[in-house]
């Protein structure tokens, strides 16, 4: 495990390769979808605001033929988004090689006697409802490929509870019984599904989770990429029903 985090694939490692990551406009999605690119995947960046998205590839200014940007706001509950969602890249791409399913809100570290119920129900949606509508529709696409990977994003308080991080940590734990679950049903086929928790990164949700941390003392997204890289490249052929820490 300790080599793997070392990992770093080879110029061109992912050419041929379309890889979707959600909530790819900033944090861990944003870094992870341009070493992507620098590797030479095909990259379908997905959020829920388009000025946001364009704004990761006017960074670098790719080349159009190599990615797309495709929106879909995961608090939605509706069946035919996610449906138009997978159809779109279905046009374009006809496959998926790799999913990332990244996106994820935080919301409220408050105890359970006081979480708002609202607020509850829109985190389950975003970090695991969603997650599971668009498993459901993406699979079909990650049959069309040789090579397929799915990557689920889980925390440290995704296996283990802990006071205060409420509808969060229940998410989290619900992810990777997703992840446990597709991976069982999958093993006699070639997708891959693992699960990574990326650990303490320099992002928002790392901001709003611990206000009085100094960021500076932690990895950067760019710096925690190695495990993504290793799950969906052809290195990891074979590697499934896996819960990998960075
Ligand atoms: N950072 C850490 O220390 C850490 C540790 C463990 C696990 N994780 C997990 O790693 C993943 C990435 O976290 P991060 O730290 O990079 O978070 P982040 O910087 O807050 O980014 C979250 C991403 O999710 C997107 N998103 C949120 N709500 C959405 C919605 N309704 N529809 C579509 N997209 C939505 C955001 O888009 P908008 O800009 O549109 O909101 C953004 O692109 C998450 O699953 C998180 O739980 C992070």
């Amino acid at each position: 495990m300790n080599n793997l985090l070392n990992y770093e694939p080879p110029n061109d490692h992912f050419l041929n390769r379309v890889i979707l990551i959600t909530g790819a406009n900033r944090g861990i999605g944003r870094s992870l979808a341009k070493a992507l690119l620098h590797y030479g995947a095909t990259v379908v960046l997905h959020g829920r605001d388009l000025k946001a998205l364009n704004s990761v590839v006017n960074e670098s200014c790719y080349d159009k033929k190599n990615y797309s940007l495709e929106i879909l706001d995961l608090k939605s509950t509706d069946k035919r988004l996610y449906e138009n969602f997978t159809n779109q890249i279905l046009k374009k791409y006809g496959k998926l090689d790799g999913v990332v399913h990244n996106a994820g809100i935080l919301g409220e570290r408050k105890t359970i006697e006081n979480y708002n119920a609202d607020i509850w129900n829109n985190v389950l949606q975003v970090n695991l409802n969603s997650v599971f509508m668009l498993t459901k529709e993406l699979l079909p696409l990650l049959h069309h490929s040789s090579d397929p990977s799915m990557i689920f994003t889980t925390s440290g308080v995704g296996n283990c509870g802990r006071a205060k991080w409420g509808a969060y940590s229940v998410s989290k734990f619900g992810v990777e019984g997703l992840a446990q679950t597709l991976a069982d049903e999958l093993k006699n086929t070639t997708i891959r599904v693992n699960y990574i928790d990326p650990g303490a990164t320099r992002t928002d949700m790392r901001k709003k989770a611990y206000p009085d941390e100094d960021p500076n003392k932690l990895p950067s997204p760019d710096e925690i990429l190695s495990l993504y890289l290793y799950l969906l490249g052809p290195d990891s052929t074979g590697i499934t029903g896996h819960r990998m820490k960075v």
